[in-house]
């Protein structure tokens, strides 16, 4: 892409204020959420990072849909801003139980972020992506969400959502019953990932009201329902967006499903195996809350609605789940982190390093380190686990973390520490520096 076309994308994206602004202001095109106390800033907090990671994710994206897209980019790296961010490194984030708790910030993380935009002793700023298994809402009202709890500069480029890879099935199937979160919301999500033909639980009970004799329709859930004739209808596959707010309801209609013939709801299979798939969007089985005490959350579904199908059926029940710990999530979020580092810095090469921080040995751990020890993975993800979250001192993580901190302020300090150590390292071995500079460097890495 030519410079001059560059620079007109870069004009392209808006910025937008995050107590403001709504779902719909941001289907006009690329958009970074700004706390209102940042607006007229040109240079704001976190402004730079925002900015450059949704002109890389537009061009991801791009990149998918062009296939003759061919000229590197590499050749016109877009103008640098005067604080020059580090290509080294970058960090990913889970966010609850890392920066968010029960929707308030994590006391450190506001702190942690302006770390990692400017406010440290390396006078660096390092990039940063949000990856979580949470959603129920379109990647841009999570945005504007964080932007207003960090009071950050966050852009929906830097966000992956549990169900972010569901996008990818809406050319799969036509028509597909949708699972979870509040109201409308996923509905509104998954057509806005081009599911054509989008049921929801609610659509069934308006049109059936004995089929989950225990749960009626509030008046606002019957106005946004729709009936229609379901002996003409085939579900093809069942998608849970977010966290079901009536389990036994919901596991009542995917049951059914699972034991039709074909998705045709009133049908029943003889073999119960001709019923259609369903995929989770993550499958975390706690999670953190402004509870003392985990949460049960989407994964707890899954073991239920699995267990309930053997029940009945007698037969196992295979299901999919997408989100952290699936690599394809880690494949995803590098290949975001190498699009960025080619627009800024014009390299097509991922970061040698990415630390991934989270709360959930589970999900975050386990995938970060099956992660960087698969073949998948052209750089190093190094995994530290929060103690703000799931993971509770004194218990024994199932996926042991490369590293172990207090909360996520920690951990971006480790990460820097570190990473500063392997520059004096190098700077050491070709003579820039005294070798005493090095092992300072690495003395000052605060150990496990
Ligand atoms: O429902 C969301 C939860 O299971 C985890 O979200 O941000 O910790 O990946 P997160
Ligand atoms: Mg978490």
């Amino acid at each position: 892409m030519a410079a001059a076309a560059q620079n007109a994308n870069a004009a392209r994206i808006r910025r937008l204020s995050s107590m403001d602004a709504n779902r719909q202001d941001l289907i006009g095109g690329p958009t970074v959420l700004v706390p209102p106390q940042q607006l007229m800033a040109l240079n704001g907090k976190g402004h730079d990072t925002a900015m450059t990671f949704e002109r890389a994710k537009m061009h991801l994206e791009e990149a998918v849909t062009s296939s003759e897209e061919t000229s590197p980019r590499s050749s016109s790296p877009c103008n640098l801003p005067q604080a020059t961010p580090t290509d080294r490194y970058a960090f990913a984030f889970d966010i609850d139980g890392v920066l968010i708790r029960g929707g308030k910030p994590i006391p450190a993380a506001v702190e942690a972020m302006k770390m990692l935009n400017g406010e440290n002793p390396y006078g660096i700023k390092v990039p940063y992506i949000f990856v979580t298994n949470g959603g129920g809402k379109t990647e841009e009202e999570r945005c504007i969400d964080l932007s207003k709890q960090l009071e950050l500069e966050v852009s929906p480029g830097q966000f992956i959502c549990g169900h972010t890879p569901m996008r990818e099935m809406a050319e799969r199937y036509h028509t597909v019953l949708v699972v979870g979160g509040e109201g409308e919301k996923c509905r509104e999500v998954a057509e806005g990932y081009g599911f054509k033909d989008v049921v929801t639980p609610g659509d069934i009970i308006k049109t059936k009201q004995d089929v989950t004799p225990f749960r009626k329709l509030t008046e606002q859930e019957w106005k946004n329902s729709r009936n229609r004739d379901f002996s003409k209808t085939k579900i093809e596959a069942i998608f849970v967006f977010a966290d079901s707010r009536d389990w036994a309801g919901d596991q009542q209609i995917i049951l059914d499903l699972l034991m039709s013939k074909d998705g045709q709801l009133g049908s029943r299979s003889e073999t119960f195996d001709e019923g259609p798939p369903v995929y989770f969007s993550h499958n975390d089985i706690v999670w953190s809350t402004s509870h003392e005490h985990v949460r049960i959350g989407m994964g707890a579904l899954r073991a239920s609605l699995e267990t309930l199908f053997k029940a009945v059926t007698g037969k196992e029940l295979k299901t999919t789940a997408f989100g952290k710990p699936q690599l394809g999530t880690f494949s995803f979020a590098t290949r975001l982190l190498q699009q960025w580092r080619k627009e800024v810095y014009g390299i097509d090469k991922p970061p040698k390093t990415v630390y991934f921080v989270g709360d959930t040995p589970e999900s975050d751990i386990k995938g970060t380190n099956e992660f960087n020890e698969s073949e998948m993975s052209d750089c190093n993800w190094h995994s530290i686990l929060v103690k703000t979250g799931v993971y509770q001192e004194g218990t024994i993580p199932r996926f042991p973390p490369k590293k172990t901190v207090e909360n996520v302020l920690e951990a971006i300090r480790y990460g820097m520490q570190r990473e500063f150590a392997e520059v004096m390292k190098e700077k050491a071995s070709n003579g820039e520096v005294d070798a005493e500079k090095a092992t300072e460097a690495e003395n000052a890495i605060e150990e496990d």
